[in-house]
């Protein structure tokens, strides 16, 4: 009889072993767990009837095998269920914060892919980058551009100015306002450095702008900038064309009308022919004489393009989006598809 227990006991180890280190899942797992150490039914409920028909003097012994064998069987089942549970522990601990080569959560928006796309684009023309505020004062965004102050352009219902600013004692040249445009950036470089300047800016600007599928209150524009000593309006169409070009993939045809920015002279309206059809793209022109003199550089000596495009504009031409709020509303079913 002992002997009989012993080997049950044996046979019974043998095959929870088993059957745990085959279990594939949590779920396996507990299906494993009630079959052999379930108290109820199961296999441990035969070894205890094994272990009531044996002598009582031998009891003991068996009881102390018996407690053994659960113990062992126990063990490799708790063992088995932390290596199951591992990889949910390992995607808790990833650090979303790292850099990291492989982006295993989340995707770039269309937005920020569109502007990554310009950055290379016009980084290999050689223009760098350069950042400056959302949030501006008067001098950049109106007087240094050669926007006077009864311009249309500065109307509070154009702009969104912060009303601790407003009111401030120092009239206008104490308003600070979310800027508008990206030309603010112009000036901000062109005070920093000398010529020649070369860059493009790209981020958001702020007009209080009735939101349809075409307009937002918020949108995001590339400003670009070269001075030189012979800059002409020819680079500028060349380089434009180049990289709507590039962005677009087919070959496109540029087409400037005129237009009249106060900080280009002549000042033009840039539209591509993509696909049979012409469409806006933003604005451009040569830089205004008196915005080169306001930033200390001789328009003697230097002339100098720059031109502002809207990036939605281009986002949504390229991925056939038709309205512009889709990008704002943080709607995955939408964010997903690019
Ligand atoms: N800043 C102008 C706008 O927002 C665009 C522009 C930029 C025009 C540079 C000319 C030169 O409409």
């Amino acid at each position: 009889m002992t002997a009989d227990a012993q080997a049950a006991f044996a046979s019974y180890k043998d095959e929870a072993l088993a059957a745990i280190a085959s279990a594939s899942s949590e779920d396996a797992l507990e299906l494993v767990r009630v079959e052999f150490l379930g108290k109820k039914r199961g296999r441990l409920k035969e070894l205890q009837s094994l272990l009531g028909q044996a002598d009582p003097e031998q009891r003991p012994l068996l009881g102390k095998s018996f407690n053994q064998v659960q113990a062992e069987v126990r063990g490799a089942l708790e063992e088995r269920q932390g290596v199951l549970a591992r990889p949910v522990a390992a995607v808790a601990a990833i650090d979303v914060t790292l850099p990291g080569s492989q982006p295993v959560i989340g995707r770039r928006h269309p937005i920020t892919k569109t502007m990554d796309d310009f950055k290379d684009i016009v980084g290999r023309m050689g223009f760098r980058v350069a950042t400056g505020p959302e949030l501006e004062d008067d001098h950049h965004n109106f007087v240094a551009l050669n926007i006077p102050p009864e311009h249309p352009a500065r109307d509070p219902l154009e702009n969104f100015y912060l009303a601790t600013a407003l009111a401030g004692s120092g009239g206008d040249d104490a308003a600070v306002l979310m800027r508008s445009q990206t030309s603010t950036v112009q000036i901000r470089v062109m005070e920093q450095t000398a010529p020649p300047v070369r860059i493009v800016s790209l981020g958001r600007c702020y007009r209080p702008d009735t939101i349809d599928a075409t307009h937002h209150c918020m949108f995001h524009q590339m400003e670009g900038l070269m001075v030189d000593t012979d800059v002409t309006m020819a680079d500028l169409k060349t380089v434009l064309k180049h990289f709507a070009t590039a962005f677009l993939g087919d070959d496109v045809s540029v087409r400037f009308r005129p237009s009249f920015f106060p900080f280009t002279e002549p000042s033009v309206e840039v539209d591509v022919l993509w696909r049979d059809r012409w469409l806006e793209l933003g604005g451009a022109g040569m830089v205004d004489p008196n915005v080169l003199r306001h930033v200390g550089f001789d328009p003697e000596e230097v002339t100098g393009f720059a031109f502002g495009l809207g990036i939605e504009r281009f986002c949504m031409m390229r991925y056939q989006v038709t309205d512009i709020r889709r990008f704002f509303e943080n709607d995955v079913r939408f964010l997903s598809q690019f």
